[in-house]
């Protein structure tokens, strides 16, 4: 049983929390809406050599099996993003070594109808603080595909490091793709990343206003007579 799992991280409307196996119909509907949106940066299983069975996809019961025994193991922190309460994507910290490395990467998704307003920044912030400040990690790392430029944009404003790229890294959509490398270490965020994005969005919103406002069609617009959805 790992001393830091579970735990839930906030900042305002956006939290990190476990994710659970009562999940299952949120994500999957989350996930059915978002399939065109989420398909490009998706990974997927690759070819199997001759004579060998291919691996079956896991249910979403035997995933969140997994993932909780590898987070009570210290190997990973599988959370759910949430926003005004309810789930809006994914975050997980995987691949958590330590020794003379002390390092892990960070993935992440969002519901496209919360993206723009820097939901995934703040839930990745969160995430890097608390992998720096309270579990003692040195280096942490972003691999994203250099054709996604909101992800990109992400790691950047957040300060993360352009490392370079890793050819042909992971399977995406399909096929090997070219990753590019983001890193940070606790030394180049010593307070933290989540005090400096807070301070970049109280300054952003000075001026123009960068974030988007929920639309008339928005699952997350306040209901109204016209807009009573609530995928809760
Ligand atoms: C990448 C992703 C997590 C960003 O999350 P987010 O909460 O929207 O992040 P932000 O609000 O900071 O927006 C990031 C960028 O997205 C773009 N963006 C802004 N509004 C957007 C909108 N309504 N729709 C799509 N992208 C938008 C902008 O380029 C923005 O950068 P900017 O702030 O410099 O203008 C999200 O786009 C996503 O889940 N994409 C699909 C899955 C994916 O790419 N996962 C990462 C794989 S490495």
């Amino acid at each position: 049983m790992s001393a830091h799992w579970p735990v839930e991280l906030t900042e305002g409307e956006v939290g990190l929390r476990p994710i659970r196996a009562r999940d299952q119909a949120t994500w999957r509907e989350i996930n059915q809406r978002n399939r065109t949106w989420l398909r490009p940066w998706e990974s997927t299983i690759p070819p199997t050599p001759p004579g060998h069975f291919p691996p079956r996809r896991p249910t979403f019961r035997q995933m969140v099996r997994h993932l909780r025994s590898e987070a009570h193991a210290g190997r990973m922190l599988p959370f759910v993003v949430t926003y005004q309460g309810r789930m809006a994507g994914q975050l997980t910290v995987a691949g958590i070594t330590w020794g003379s490395m002390c390092s892990a990467h960070i993935g992440y998704w969002v519901d496209s109808a919360v993206a723009g307003r820097g939901v995934m920044p703040t839930a990745v912030a969160l995430a890097t603080d608390h992998c720096f400040l309270t579990l003692g990690l040195h280096r942490l790392e972003i691999c994203v595909r250099p054709e996604n430029a909101p992800s990109r944009r992400v790691a950047e404003k957040l300060g993360y490091r352009e490392e370079g790229v890793r050819p042909r890294f992971l399977h995406i959509d399909g096929d090997w793709r070219d990753h590019m490398v983001y890193t940070l270490t606790s030394e180049e965020a010593p307070d933290g990343v989540l005090r400096r994005w807070r301070e970049q969005r109280a300054g952003e919103s000075t001026g123009a206003p960068s974030l988007r406002a929920p639309g008339r069609d928005d699952p997350w617009a306040p209901p109204t007579p016209g807009n009573k959805t609530d995928i809760r």
